[in-house]
């Protein structure tokens, strides 16, 4: 169970797996994730689900601390300890008319399933990647393949527009487009001034949360988010919610305090 195929290496520290879990395949629907576990006690990572088969599901991951560079040692035919899903509300996958789909850095894997699924509702559909640099981009041929129109952006201007997602959003609307809905994917500060510029542009957005989560069933509290009035939980509530409800710079701290616990982590795994 859960045995890992067609493992590729798509730009530094990012890795593309294929992984056996029939049970998850059958049920899951764009915007919904699992939670993996590399081995026995160890760390529990939220994934997306980036795409599915008949009885596998294709997981993105970056590595960022100790469980996930053990994650990329992982080859084929070597297999998780568990993963647990479809986990989350699949995105609300409508005819909207013409829809901007933003996504930065590792966040282009899960806008890609809402992607394929908003194309195959007949919408028009205008993506847009971002990374730092021109190496660090995936899934550029997935994108082009199933977006209408592409824009990428880069921090250097290696590739694409140089400058940030917001940028290329207010590329987008000069160009004439009138956006209905749009998704943003990525760091939490990218998605907090891509709310912004959304709001001053004049379209509603969706983002998705992934914070620190740990049972992914609503009972930890590790997930907690304030959307608009409410205290809600990532795992069970979202992860996608109104960006123009999330309460961005509460979410920035607290994942702000576990920067430092997922340094010592990493730093004590190369001894
Ligand atoms: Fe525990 Fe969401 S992960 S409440």
């Amino acid at each position: 169970m859960f045995e890992i195929s067609e493992k590729k290496k798509l730009a530094q520290d990012v890795y593309s797996v294929w992984v056996e879990a029939p049970k998850i395949a059958a049920h899951a629907q764009p915007g919904q994730f699992v939670i993996v576990i590399a081995e026995e006690d160890g760390e529990r990572i939220p994934l997306t689900i980036v795409d599915k088969a008949e009885d596998k599901i294709r997981l993105i991951f970056q590595v960022v601390g100790k469980s996930t560079k053990k994650m990329a040692t992982f080859e084929n035919r070597d297999s998780f300890a568990h993963v647990v899903g479809p986990l989350g509300n699949p995105s609300e996958i409508e005819y909207y008319g013409t829809v901007l789909l933003i996504g930065g850095g590792i966040g282009v894997a899960p806008i890609l399933p809402i992607l394929k699924a908003l194309k195959e509702k007949g919408n028009r559909v205008i993506s847009i990647m971002g990374a730092r640099t021109a190496d660090l981009l995936i899934l550029e041929d997935e994108f082009s393949q199933f977006s209408d129109k592409l824009i990428v952006t880069t921090d250097d201007g290696s590739k694409g527009i140089k400058g940030l997602v917001t940028d290329g959003m207010k590329k987008v609307v000069s160009d004439g487009e009138k956006i209905d809905k749009a998704w943003a994917i990525g760091p939490v500060i990218m998605m907090k001034f891509a709310t912004k510029t959304a709001q001053e542009l004049g379209f509603p957005i969706i983002v998705s949360l992934n914070p620190i989560m740990v049972d992914g069933t609503g009972m930890c509290g590790g997930c907690r988010v304030t959307v608009g009035d409410s205290v809600k939980f990532a795992c069970v509530d979202g992860p996608e919610f109104e960006g123009e409800l999330v309460g961005w710079d509460e979410l920035l701290k607290r994942l702000g305090q576990y920067k430092v616990e997922e340094k010592e982590s990493l730093e004590e795994k190369k001894k």
